[in-house]
């Protein structure tokens, strides 16, 4: 049985910060964040916004796309590394805010950015195996990245989720059974201690256990797809390549490793035709986590001008810590037409860019959102109004 993705969702606060601004305050060459990082805007999110609404926005883009009601989905996932309590999963936040059925299995998954990766290759297999009968698995990879203000990490925020709708079905990508390479290694390149609300990161020491992952994984796929060798570079096999996106940047220096690997005498030559649409969205939005490959993978559909129908992509998933994977999925008729009319673009174009005083202003109030008694907050949508008898409390 083949299994895939029938729709996706995206959803992204309504503010961000030029990266050039921050930059100036931050008394730094606005190249650096610009074309260093290669990002250009960050999202910031509002003090009503966290992990569970994000997450429900992203679901409720997904579900309407594909006309999924709430009784079609059996499994319901959301992988997190920014999780809003111990014990509770954002995922429980999730089925009581969309209204999903009792019968369903609803949990949470963490791995650091992997979190999401890793509730999607389960659900794919839930659905191969036959256990899901017909129902649809909702996976949601939602997050909120944050570094201390003023810390090499900062201009590498940014917030936002991706929901999957993952069915027999698949409207958008079919994933290749079996055609999976993982890489794990316990290292500490980033991390965020249960007492800490920013993340601990060893930057240049992660981005070279990025890099390590990547080969290990890209290793293990071609020995999983079992068709290394044969005439040409590797990688030219796919369409496109989609890395984990932490800042532009990275899937630079990803590729470029990538194509060194199959032997590659001029690696950037490949970079734009192979990986450049994939970056459309997240140079707008920033380090979204769980989501930023899968935020990368709905660039590829919505912003690639290549016709990608049954074509093959590969995907490379890494979270710090580390887990990693590269898989392969191809693309389905209609696939392109059909994320294009979520109107991506046109969905970050229409926030509004904060001043950096708003920003810092924002991320102070976001230190004590968890002592915010209850009250009710204007607005429409799904909305965080604070806790009460240790209880969070959401407007819908
Ligand atoms: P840094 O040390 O301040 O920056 O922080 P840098 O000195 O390395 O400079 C960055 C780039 O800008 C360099 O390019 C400079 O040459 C260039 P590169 O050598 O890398 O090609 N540059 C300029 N370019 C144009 N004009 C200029 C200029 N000046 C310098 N004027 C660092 C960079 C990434 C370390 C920092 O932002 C950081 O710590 N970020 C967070 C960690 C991170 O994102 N790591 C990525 C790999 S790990 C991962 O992806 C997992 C993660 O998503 C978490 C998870 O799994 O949950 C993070």
């Amino acid at each position: 049985m083949q299994a895939g993705l029938e729709s996706l969702g995206i959803a992204v606060p309504p503010t961000y910060v030029e990266l050039a601004e921050l930059a100036k305050a931050r008394g730094v060459a606005p190249g650096k964040y610009v074309d260093g990082l290669g990002v250009t805007r960050m999202a910031v999110p509002q003090v009503e916004e966290d992990t569970v609404t994000l997450a429900a926005r992203a679901a409720r883009m997904a579900m309407e796309a594909a006309g999924c009601t709430t009784e079609d989905v059996g499994m319901l996932v959301v992988g997190t590394e920014t999780a809003v309590d111990h014990s509770k999963p954002v995922s429980s936040y999730v089925q009581g805010l969309l209204g999903l059925s009792t019968r369903c299995r609803v949990f949470e998954t963490k791995h650091a950015c992997y979190g999401g990766t890793a509730a999607l290759l389960l659900a794919m297999d839930w659905v191969r195996s036959g256990s899901a009968k017909g129902k649809k698995a909702l996976i949601i990879c939602s997050d909120i990245a944050r570094y201390g203000v003023g810390t090499p990490g900062e201009p590498t925020q940014g917030a936002g989720a991706v929901a999957l709708l993952v069915s027999d079905k698949p409207k958008l990508l079919a994933f290749e059974t079996g055609k999976t390479g993982a890489y794990a290694k316990d290292v500490m390149d980033f991390w965020r201690p249960l007492y800490s609300k920013d993340a601990v990161v060893d930057g240049h020491y992660s981005v070279q256990c990025y890099l390590d992952a990547l080969e290990g994984a890209y290793k293990a796929y071609q020995e999983a797809a079992g068709d290394a060798g044969g005439e040409g570079m590797y990688s030219d096999r796919f369409a496109a390549l989609v890395y984990h996106v932490p800042y532009g940047k990275m899937s630079r220096k990803a590729h470029r490793h990538v194509r060194t690997l199959d032997g590659d005498k001029d690696v950037d030559a490949s970079f734009d035709r192979l990986v450049g649409p994939s970056l459309v969205l997240p140079s707008q939005v920033g380090n979204i986590y769980t989501g930023s490959m899968y935020l990368a993978l709905a660039s590829l559909l919505s912003c690639s001008r290549e016709d990608l129908t049954g074509k093959r992509v590969g995907l490379f998933s890494y979270g710090s810590g580390s887990c990693a994977e590269f898989f392969s999925a191809v693309v389905q008729p209609e696939a392109q037409a059909r994320v294009k009319a979520l109107g991506l673009e046109n969905l970050l174009e229409k926030r509004r860019a904060l001043s950096i005083p708003e920003y810092e202003a924002i991320m102070a109030a976001r230190e004590k959102l968890d002592d915010k008694p209850a009250e009710e907050t204007p607005g429409e949508g799904f909305r965080y109004q604070g806790t009460r008898d240790h209880k969070r409390i959401y407007a819908r």
